[in-house]
């Protein structure tokens, strides 16, 4: 975990110790470090010069304002999936000439707001979608300018509701169709053709999708050419992999030979899509142990988190590592570590071996990427804070919800 050691028994993110953290702001909290952060774009970003990128953070990962300000400020362009996100990246400062909008489903209005903030790609991913489009920006008296994602058809081998770049996903324009709806979209005044993109999938570890699928995507670039419709970026989305337990993630310079052995000499920008390689490792969500409950079998420690606030484990199944705050001499037990959620499937994390008491600080880790992210008030369970940690200093970036927060919209019907 990089921004997380342990430091005279007690496990600090940067300078700060994670007790100091529970006793300023309570738990659960989901601490990020800023170094980590940025290490981890710089390292990014470095690999692959001297190519000419884009870096778009796929901001789903973890858009907290503060998250999207630290990486803005190196230059980091974002991908976004909503008009949310689109209002997210302005209010933290993000360059707008540096997003590309992704997602199947756009609606009219967030078409029309991105183009008025003068976002530099629309991730077009089907026909009517292009259609929609052209409308949008005529209305506006305006040109969008458009990548298709490319569906390749390749297997990245990874968890089925994480793969993306399969023919019966959802997701993409087929590649057989690509070049005619190319063409179509050249012959629309509204529209600008500048690029293409492609996303195989999440947490991938391999190396061999991607050269797989740039492959065929590089060579639908030069059928394009071929045909006068010459593109100014290729995108080769996210989706490169961490380590949440004994997964060997594709090192960063394999991956970058790849791409330059592939896109020599080409004219186009590449534009990157990571999302969790960014801040997978530079977050852990602190929890405290509220009781521990020892059966027949099976102990449980229930902690002050729940799968409300990480779904990862129930919905995928993830192992995230979990450690003690403060780390105790006394015999270890195997625990299951579970939440007050009124589900079976309210675990973080089963059959793992520490020393425990109640009111001991766990750390959930590798809890950057699609956690807070992904986290709801089932249970009518608040929100957990958050807090980014910059060297001594713990800054509070989103406040704890409040009870009266969860039904703050809600009214009773007369
Ligand atoms: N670009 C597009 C178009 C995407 O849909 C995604 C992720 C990314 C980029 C970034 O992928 P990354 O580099 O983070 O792998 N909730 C799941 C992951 C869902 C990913 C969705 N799309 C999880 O917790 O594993």
């Amino acid at each position: 975990m990089s921004g997380f050691h342990y430091a005279e028994g007690e496990l600090c993110a940067e300078g700060v110790p994670l007790s100091r953290v529970a006793r300023e702001f309570g738990t659960p909290a989901y601490v990020y470090s800023r170094a980590a952060i940025e290490a981890n774009f710089r390292a990014f970003d470095a690999a692959l010069a001297p190519l000419p990128r884009l870096v778009c953070y796929a901001m789903k990962a973890n858009p907290n304002l503060a998250v999207l300000s630290v990486l803005a400020r190196l230059g980091c362009g974002f991908d976004i999936v909503s008009g949310g996100e689109l209002a997210r990246v302005l209010a933290a400062g993000g360059d707008p000439g540096k997003v590309v909008f992704s997602g199947v489903g756009k609606r009219a209005d967030e078409m029309a707001a991105a183009l008025r903030a003068g976002i530099r790609c629309f991730n077009v991913e089907s026909e009517p979608e292009l259609d929609r489009l052209a409308a949008v920006a005529a209305a506006a008296g305006a040109r969008a300018p458009v990548s298709f994602r490319v569906n390749p058809d390749v297997d990245p081998r990874t968890h089925p509701y994480i793969s993306t770049g399969l023919k019966e996903n959802k997701f993409g324009v087929d590649f057989a169709a690509a070049p005619a709806l190319y063409r179509r979209a050249a012959s629309l005044p509204s529209i600008r053709v500048v690029g293409i993109d492609m996303h195989i999938g999440s947490q991938i570890t391999e190396l061999a999708p991607y050269r797989e699928a740039l492959v065929k995507l590089l060579a639908l670039v030069d059928a394009l050419a071929a045909d006068g419709i010459r593109l100014e970026h290729v995108d080769v989305g996210g989706g490169l992999g961490i380590r949440y337990r004994d997964e060997s993630p594709v090192p960063l310079p394999a991956y970058a030979a790849m791409l330059r052995e592939l896109a020599r000499d080409r004219p186009q920008t590449l534009v990157f899509e990571p999302g969790r390689r960014l801040v997978g490792d530079a977050g852990v969500l602190l929890a405290r142990v509220e009781y521990l409950k020892r059966g027949e079998g099976r102990n449980f420690a229930i902690v002050d988190a729940a799968m409300n606030d990480l779904l990862r484990p129930a919905l995928y199944d993830a192992w995230h590592p979990v450690d003690a705050v403060r780390p105790r001499e006394s015999p270890v037990d195997t625990w299951q570590i579970v939440g007050p959620v009124c589900e079976s499937a309210d675990f973080l994390a089963r059959d793992r071996d520490l020393a425990l008491a109640p009111g001991d600080l766990l750390a959930i880790g590798a809890a950057g990427a699609y956690a807070m992210a992904m986290s709801s008030n089932y249970n009518a369970r608040p929100r957990a804070c958050e807090v980014l940690v910059d060297g001594e200093r713990a800054h509070l970036v989103r406040r704890r919800e409040r009870v009266e927060d969860l039904f703050a919209g809600e009214s009773i019907a007369p």
